[in-house]
């Protein structure tokens, strides 16, 4: 890291003039109304009533609510939120047949954006692919990833006057390590590194084939993808079998996407480390010469970056049986992630973490930053598209002070100033999420939104971090 954070000891406190203040969702995790309206299945759908667990209805009943969300946002000077629409709600099947209601119900959505003035950034793939394709492979089945880049071309076609920002996909790595490595996805593999590498590359190629068919249509508007990302700190800076581990994992999360996504192509040290992470769960990686004609061709059309950032981790060697256990309760300090051939999650003392074992460390977001800029110099902009803390937040007397999660953003955005200061160009920052929404390995218990959602009424109550919030967004300052 050439920047040092504590050289840039007085940023602005204020941003600027066309910064968004927004918030996030994703169809799924808010609209409830799963089965209906002629919606199609997704592997969700099975596996959590096979769990029985938790119920993805009706969420935040964001399908017949959505009036009363954007109207909280116009309140509260939230002037960008975050939607996904889900593939089976337009397609049932994927492929083929169309749900005109579907079709119908998100027009009627982005046009209640634009009546509050709330921008749309539409992402196309938030962990939902639809059932039939699902059970055929998904996106290792390179199937997928023509039905991807055809129901990407109707949406660009179908919103082109409604929406101006979209993103492809979100979290490749999240959905590639949950399904592959901690199995807490439907399909649950575990630590198959080599199909976590495969699912990879294979989002990475349907994202450049949407890419180059949203810059081939002539359509207006701007495109990118959201990738999940973490700065990784070897636990001990002097060991090399820590930094080892820390880079291991850096790979496989961050600079394997990354490189796909601005170079299109993978450098020589990504590819030695994935191709040595991948022989360790016996497989290999298929990457075509082809895939990287489309790829590198893409690269140039990315408008922008979505990241997503909520922790930053800290790697110890480790060399035993893989021994993984998601945290799913919020009983702290029950998470493990140990993975053979990569390394140890461990915490650093005095680091605070929440109750489902998130590491509370901004600094990681200006480096992980200030990491992506000098890789990365032909990246555009970036947006944070996801921050926040998951919390149980205390409703009382009809009101919630959320007070840690406001001390969580304002940290997190003091140290987003300080990127920015040092030349980082970030256009806006989105928290997750909006309103409380349904998690999907932890239901309901773990809330993150500004507006507190009483799932039995669906009743909302702004939080006090919503009017904290709300002055921030309206001076532009941090103060
Ligand atoms: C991101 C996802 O990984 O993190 C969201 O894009 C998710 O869909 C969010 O809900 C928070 O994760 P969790 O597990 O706490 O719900």
């Amino acid at each position: 890291m050439s920047v040092n954070p504590a050289s840039v000891t007085n940023p602005p406190a204020q941003f600027p003039e066309n910064f968004v203040f927004g918030g996030a969702t994703a169809a799924y995790q808010v609209e409830g109304e799963t089965r209906t309206h002629g919606k199609g299945k997704v592997a969700w759908d099975d596996f959590l009533e096979a769990q029985g667990r938790f119920s993805p209805d009706p969420a935040s009943d964001f399908y017949n609510q959505y009036p009363v969300d954007l109207e909280l946002c116009e309140e509260f000077g939230i002037n960008g939120i975050r939607l996904s629409i889900a593939w089976s709600r337009i397609f049932p099947n994927g492929i083929g047949e169309i749900n005109p209601e579907g079709v119908q119900f998100y027009h009627d959505l982005f046009a209640e954006c634009h009546k509050h003035h709330v921008e749309p950034f539409v992402t196309l793939h938030h962990f939902d692919t639809p059932l039939p394709l699902f059970e055929k492979g998904d996106f290792l089945n390179r199937e997928t990833i023509d039905a991807f880049v055809d129901f990407a071309t109707f949406c660009f076609k179908e919103y082109a006057d409604q929406v101006t920002y979209w993103f492809t996909f979100n979290e490749i790595w999240a959905d590639a390590s949950n399904t592959y490595i901690e199995g807490t996805f439907p399909g649950g593999v575990k630590a198959h590194l080599a199909e976590a590498f495969q699912c990879e590359h294979n989002m990475m190629l349907a994202h450049a084939k949407a890419v180059l068919a949203f810059h081939n249509g002539g359509f207006k508007g701007k495109i990118g993808v959201i990738q999940s990302l973490e700065f990784k700190y070897p636990l001990n800076e002097n060991d090399p079998a820590d930094i080892k581990a820390a880079n291991n994992e850096h790979v496989l999360q961050n600079q394997f996407l990354l490189d796909a996504t601005f170079r299109g192509d993978y450098a020589p040290d990504t590819l030695e480390c994935a191709n040595r992470l991948a022989a360790v769960s016996g497989g290999t990686i298929e990457i075509l010469d082809e895939d990287l004609e489309i790829m590198r061709e893409a690269a140039l059309y990315n408008d922008y970056l979505g990241v997503n950032n909520y922790q930053c981790r800290f790697l110890k060697a480790y060399d035993g049986e893989n021994d993984l256990h998601h945290n799913g309760t919020g009983e702290k300090g029950t998470g493990r992630w140990r993975v053979k051939g990569i390394g140890e999650h461990v915490n650093k003392p005095g680091v605070p973490t929440t109750d489902w074992d998130w590491i509370i460390y901004p600094e990681g977001l200006f480096d992980l930053l200030v990491y992506i800029k000098q890789r990365y110099p032909n990246y555009k902009q970036i947006f944070i598209t996801e921050n926040g803390m998951g919390y149980k937040d205390p409703y009382k007397d009809g009101f919630v002070d959320d007070q840690p999660r406001i001390d969580y953003i304002e940290q997190h955005l003091r140290w987003l100033l300080k990127a920015m200061e040092v030349g980082v160009n970030v256009g806006g920052y989105f928290l997750w999420s909006l309103q409380d929404q349904f998690s999907w390995t932890n239901g309901y218990n773990k809330r993150y939104g500004f507006f507190y959602v009483d799932f039995e009424t669906q009743k909302r109550t702004p939080k006090a971090s919503a009017y904290w919030y709300k002055h921030v967004a309206q001076t532009r300052r941090l103060d």
